[in-house]
């Protein structure tokens, strides 16, 4: 393969500059290049190039990914990298006071490089796959955090360890900010894949913004459902996100004001409206069919 003995070159540059590293990363892992990435890259650069190595882990974690067994071993190797990336060193301190506080240095980090590293580096992954693993990855690591009521649904979520042997050095308030930059992102590139819009979704029924989350599983359900002429597949509604819509709408009082809009024709001149009217409409008979399955 003519590109790839071209990108070897150009790794093995010396001295070896980490944005022509990261860029070359990012574009094997695009093409699918795992494979190469996971058996060929040689070992001096995977210990001296974070870049490399987290791309190697990425790719053997795609790579693996159909087989359990196997891929919990490598998605284990990522998941510690990543969780390191996440940690910072927490420093006691004395206040005024005479208080002792706990600081957590913010722009540090215990890992092979920064999490503002790690979030431009995916912002240039587009390849399904490898941004299903790193959101699910980010996922379980925000659900992980002992206070968390609402979990966060992802694909893959069981490949991961399921626990922290060193909780308290998580900076969970940084993945929280990740989660969301990572869907915001993974949704630019592809607006409409169900399964992001859930995650986006339960983001904000876990932050309890009802209206926004109802907004995204609605959305989910339309880009599924040809916009509710067909049934929306039950591994997108599934019990979960029902119950949570009905939660958003109990908490929105939007029974009523669908059912008002129910009583009105579709025949407004106002194409807004009409529209409007429409959208409602979908609403209506989603709803519909929700009640019939709850009760
Ligand atoms: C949509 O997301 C799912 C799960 O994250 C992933 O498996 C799938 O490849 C994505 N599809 C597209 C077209 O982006
Ligand atoms: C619109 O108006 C026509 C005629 O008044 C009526 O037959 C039709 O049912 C109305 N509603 C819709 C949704 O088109």
């Amino acid at each position: 393969n003519g590109n790839l003995t071209i990108f070897f070159f150009v790794l093995l540059d010396i001295p070896l500059r980490q944005v022509i590293a990261e860029e070359c990363v990012a574009f094997m892992l695009n093409w699918r290049e795992n494979e190469y990435l996971t058996l060929q890259v040689p070992a001096f650069l995977l210990q001296s190039n974070p870049y490399v190595k987290l791309g190697q882990l990425l790719a053997a974690t795609c790579k693996e990914l159909p087989g359990p067994k196997e891929s919990r071993r490598t998605a284990k190797d990522l998941w510690e990298v990543v969780v390191q990336i996440c940690s910072v060193s927490s420093q006691h301190k004395r206040g005024n006071d005479g208080r002792v506080s706990l600081i957590k240095q913010r722009e540090s980090t215990l890992g092979i490089m920064y999490r503002s590293e790690l979030l431009s580096f995916v912002k240039k992954l587009w390849e399904p796959l490898v941004l299903t693993i790193i959101l699910s990855l980010f996922v379980k690591l925000h659900n992980v955090r002992e206070d968390i009521v609402n979990d966060i649904t992802a694909e893959h979520i069981s490949i991961w360890p399921s626990s922290i042997p060193n909780l308290q050095s998580v900076d969970f308030e940084a993945v929280a900010i990740t989660v969301k930059e990572l869907v915001r992102y993974t949704l630019s590139i592809n607006p409409n894949n169900h399964s992001w819009l859930i995650i986006q979704a339960d983001i904000y029924f876990a932050t309890n913004q009802y209206s926004a989350a109802l907004h995204y599983y609605l959305q989910a359900g339309a880009v599924c459902s040809d916009f509710f002429n067909k049934a929306v597949p039950p591994d997108v509604y599934t019990d979960q996100v029902i119950k949570r819509m009905i939660k958003c709408c109990s908490l929105l009082n939007c029974h009523t004001q669908i059912k008002a809009i129910g009583q009105t024709e579709l025949n407004a001149s106002n194409p807004e409206e009409v529209l409007q009217l429409a959208a409602q409409r979908r609403k209506k008979k989603f709803l519909q069919a929700m009640a019939k399955l709850y009760f």
